[in-house]
């Protein structure tokens, strides 16, 4: 079922649904999430059997605003509350130690745990009302609702096609940043960029005073076993990233069996026949990775084989964008 997420009835019904250990999906800026009482780890199990995805693979916990942090964490260095303080709420996730026994299910058994603060107006009347309800749910475990390993979903309809009619979600129209938040784990001494998102490299640093470090760069860190190591974020076709060059060479040659491709890229190209499904991409990276997800789930839709993408440019703020494309076309 869904329902108009702006409207009070709809919080207050999702509230009650939560508060019964149900899923409710709900809008963020980034993308829908897939949301459960993180208090409840009977409810965190719904979340990883609808997702198809391991137990051991940690949730990112969302909060109504900062002060409930102390609840989920036991500490958190000076550089992470900098960054609260310049990016909350926003698409920006924080991985912090947690307080045990906190969010154990959510946090995958690790001793750490994500949280964000999103800014969607219907994300954040709603964790405002499970903070209030009786008794209060203080976070919500939301994984993007998307099957394991497939692309985030922007729109509640997107939500539909993942999981049916049977799932409680609340639509708050199409999302304006369009990927997933940024991660930066704050559990070792120095910031860590986990996942690359709209807030930047160099915004991080800023507002951090301090550099972004690569783990293998700290003094004895292994990496965890973590989802920044998931494969891909797949579209149903193959996804191939090529320059423009190649890209117009790769048409060319084409000939008939045009029936299947589709072409992303910011260049204009020759097409060799009109079954080539075109979109052109923005010039802007951030209202590129506002559309990307809906791009590749329309591509689906008209049944592409092959999606030809035109690799990004180079600068810093398509580093989110970059990214999810890289995975999309791993494997
Ligand atoms: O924008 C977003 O972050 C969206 C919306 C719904 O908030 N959520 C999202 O969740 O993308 P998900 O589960 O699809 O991705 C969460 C990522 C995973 O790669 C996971 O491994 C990482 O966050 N993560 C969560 N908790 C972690 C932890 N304690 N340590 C390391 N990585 C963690
Ligand atoms: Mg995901």
């Amino acid at each position: 079922m869904t329902l108009d997420g702006a409207t009070p009835e709809a919080i207050a019904q999702a509230v009650q649904a939560l508060a019964a250990g149900e899923l409710v999906a709900f809008p963020t800026e980034t993308v829908y999430g897939l949301g459960a009482d993180a208090g409840s780890d009977a409810a965190v199990a719904r979340i990883f059997a609808a997702k198809g995805r391991p137990s051991d693979h940690p949730l990112i916990v969302h909060v109504a605003d900062a002060a409930a942090v102390p609840l989920f964490a036991s500490r958190a260095p000076a550089f992470a509350q900098r960054l609260m303080d310049a990016f909350w709420p926003g698409p920006l996730t924080l991985i912090l130690a947690r307080r045990p026994p906190m969010a154990a299910a959510a946090a995958g058994g690790q001793d750490s745990i994500g949280l964000r603060c999103p800014a969607h107006p219907v994300a954040h009347a709603l964790l405002l009302a499970c903070a209030q309800a009786q008794p209060p749910i203080r976070g919500l475990a939301a994984p993007s609702a998307n099957q394991f390993g497939r692309v985030s979903p922007t729109t509640a309809q997107h939500v539909r096609s993942e999981f049916g009619d049977g799932l409680l979600v609340l639509d708050g129209g199409p999302c304006q940043v369009g990927i997933e938040s940024t991660i930066v784990d704050c559990t070792r001494g120095a910031p860590v960029l986990l996942r690359p998102g709209v807030v930047t490299r160099e915004q991080v640093e800023a507002a951090c005073g301090e550099c972004l470090r690569a783990v293998e760069e700290l003094p004895g860190q292994a990496p965890r076993a973590s989802g920044t190591l998931e494969s891909h974020y797949a579209p149903r076709a193959r996804v191939r990233l090529m320059d423009a060059a190649a890209l117009q060479t790769a048409l060319d040659v084409l000939g008939p069996e045009a029936a299947g491709i589709a072409v992303y890229s910011r260049a204009i190209l020759k097409t060799p026949s009109a079954q080539v499904i075109r979109r052109r991409m923005p010039d802007d990276a951030v209202e590129t990775a506002r559309q990307l997800f809906a791009v590749l789930r329309e591509f689906d839709a008209q049944h592409a084989r092959l999606i030809w993408v035109e690799t990004p440019p180079a600068q810093p703020e398509w580093e989110g964008v970059r990214d999810r494309l890289r995975r999309a076309s791993a494997g």
